[in-house]
Formats: structure tokens, sequence, C-alpha cells
């Protein structure tokens, strides 16, 4: 792929979605970034990136930011959840499931990368290779779960792989250049994982920068064969 590039982060307030920012601009010079977030709030200030505030679940507005963005090389779905910072604990055992909290993590984990990938494939470049990554996890992966527990996050991921596998099949069938995959980051320090990084050895930490350098790797590295498929930060693909 050549350096520049027209690449889009959605969910660009996150600790990943800011260092895929950083690390896009530091690795393609000169190409545009698309930073989509909710919330107008605090941002990188570069000439070559645009902030987008977006409401995800407007189509109306996604629609209107795919035109206005174009043809695209790269696009990262970084938006997710675990936990509300409140009550809404990952749950431990099946009695603590809630159609609320379910609810809640399908529509940011599962509906949104749904929504993003149906307004923004079809600008995925068509002349040369063109890559389009959720931020999916381990978790998520069925014959990977041997700890139970975390149901509605297991769930609306293992929803989003499926969501991944189905579009990439459509997708590829339409532009052959373009590859749908999804990513699992490693387990990073965000605020999204604080709470739970109490027994994680810090050799197995990753640092969101760390992380997005990894992630970047898979996708200069993912080939047409690997659309649809799920891969850890490290390259190696994660079963169903
Ligand atoms: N950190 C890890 O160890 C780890 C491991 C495996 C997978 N992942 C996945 O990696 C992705 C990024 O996670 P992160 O660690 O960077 O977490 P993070 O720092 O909490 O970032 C989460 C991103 O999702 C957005 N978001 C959260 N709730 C939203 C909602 N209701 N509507 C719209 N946007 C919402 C946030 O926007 P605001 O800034 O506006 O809240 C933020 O941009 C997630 O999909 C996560 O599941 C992370």
């Amino acid at each position: 792929m050549s350096d520049q590039k027209t690449i889009v982060i959605a969910g660009a307030s996150g600790a990943i979605g800011q260092a895929l920012v950083l690390g896009c601009l530091e690795r393609y010079p000169g190409s545009s970034i698309h930073a989509l977030q909710r919330h107008s709030g605090t941002s990188q200030a570069n000439h070559n990136v645009k902030h987008h505030s977006v409401d995800y679940l407007n189509e109306e507005d996604l629609a209107g930011v795919a035109k206005l963005v174009g043809e695209i090389d790269i696009m990262i779905v970084a938006v997710g959840t675990l936990h509300d910072n409140g009550s809404a604990q990952p749950e431990k055992a099946i009695r603590a499931l809630s159609a609320e909290q379910m609810q809640r993590l399908y529509t940011v984990n599962t509906i949104i990368p749904g929504l993003l990938i149906k307004h923004f494939s079809p600008f995925m470049n068509r002349d040369r290779r063109s890559v389009l990554a959720a931020l999916s996890a381990r978790v998520g992966s069925i014959s990977d779960n041997a700890l139970g527990g975390w149901y509605s996050y297991r769930c609306s991921k293992a929803a989003l792989n499926m969501l991944i596998k189905t579009a990439s099949i459509e997708v590829t069938r339409k532009n052959p250049s373009a590859i749908v995959i999804g990513l699992h980051p490693g387990t990073v320090e965000s605020s999204l994982s604080k709470p739970f990084l109490g027994n994680v050895p810090s050799a197995s930490l990753l640092s969101p920068d760390q992380s997005a350098k990894r992630l970047l790797d898979v996708l200069d590295g993912v080939e047409a064969q690997q659309s649809g498929s799920l891969l850890a930060y490290d390259g190696r693909e994660i079963a169903p």
C-alpha cells in the first residue's frame, strides 16, 4: 500500500482509539485521518486529523460522514464497552444477567460496529487493498471460553465476530480488494480494562501505544484469505 491513505478511526476518544490515530499519523505521513467520536472534546491537534462528532446510532449522521470521507484505505472501529464505572459490572454468574445490561452491551459492541460497517464499507478502496477492522475480544471466542462469566460482553463480542464474518463475505464479493477482520488488541491499559487488571502480570499488559503498533502491523500484513477472521495483536488467528 502507498503511504498516503484515507483512514477512519471510530472510537477515537478511547485509549486504543487515540493510540491508533497517533500510530497512523506516524506510520502513514501525509495521510488523511478521520477521527470519529461521540462527543467533541479533547483531540489531537494536527492538520492531517479531521475530527467528527458522530451519533453512532443515527444512520443519517453515519451516511453523511461516510460520504464526506469518501474512498477509504483503512478503517478501524475501536468503540466498545464492558462496564459503566458504576453498577453495571460484567456478570460473574447468570443470576446477575439483566436485559438492560445485555441490551446496552449489544448496542455498543455489536450494533454500533454493524452500522459503521453498513455505511462505510461501500466506500472501501476498489483499486488497491483496503482493510476494515473492528476491535473485538478473545473472550468473544466460544471455543476459547474456559472460565465462564462476563455473559453480556462475551455474547456481544461473539455476535460481533459473526457480524464481521458475514459482512466479510458480502463486502469481498462486491469488492475483491476489501478485507474485513476482527482484532483482539491484547490486555491493554484503559478505563475499560482498569478494574480487572489486578491479577494480570505486567509482562502480559500492553500500553495503548504498544497495542496500536501491533494492531497496525497486523493490518499491514493481513491477506485476502484472512478476511472474516479474528486476529490477535500478534497476528495469530483466534478460533471462533
Ligand atoms: N482494553 C482491553 O484490554 C481490551 C481487550 C479486548 C478488547 N478490547 C476492545 O477494544 C476496544 C477499545 O477499548 P479501550 O480499551 O480503548 O476502551 P476505552 O478507552 O474505554 O474506549 C472505548 C471507546 O468506546 C466508546 N464508547 C463507549 N461507550 C460508548 C457508547 N455508549 N456510545 C458510543 N461510544 C461509546 C468510547 O467513547 P467515549 O470516550 O465517548 O466514552 C471510547 O471511544 C473495545 O471494543 C474493547 O472491547 C479492549
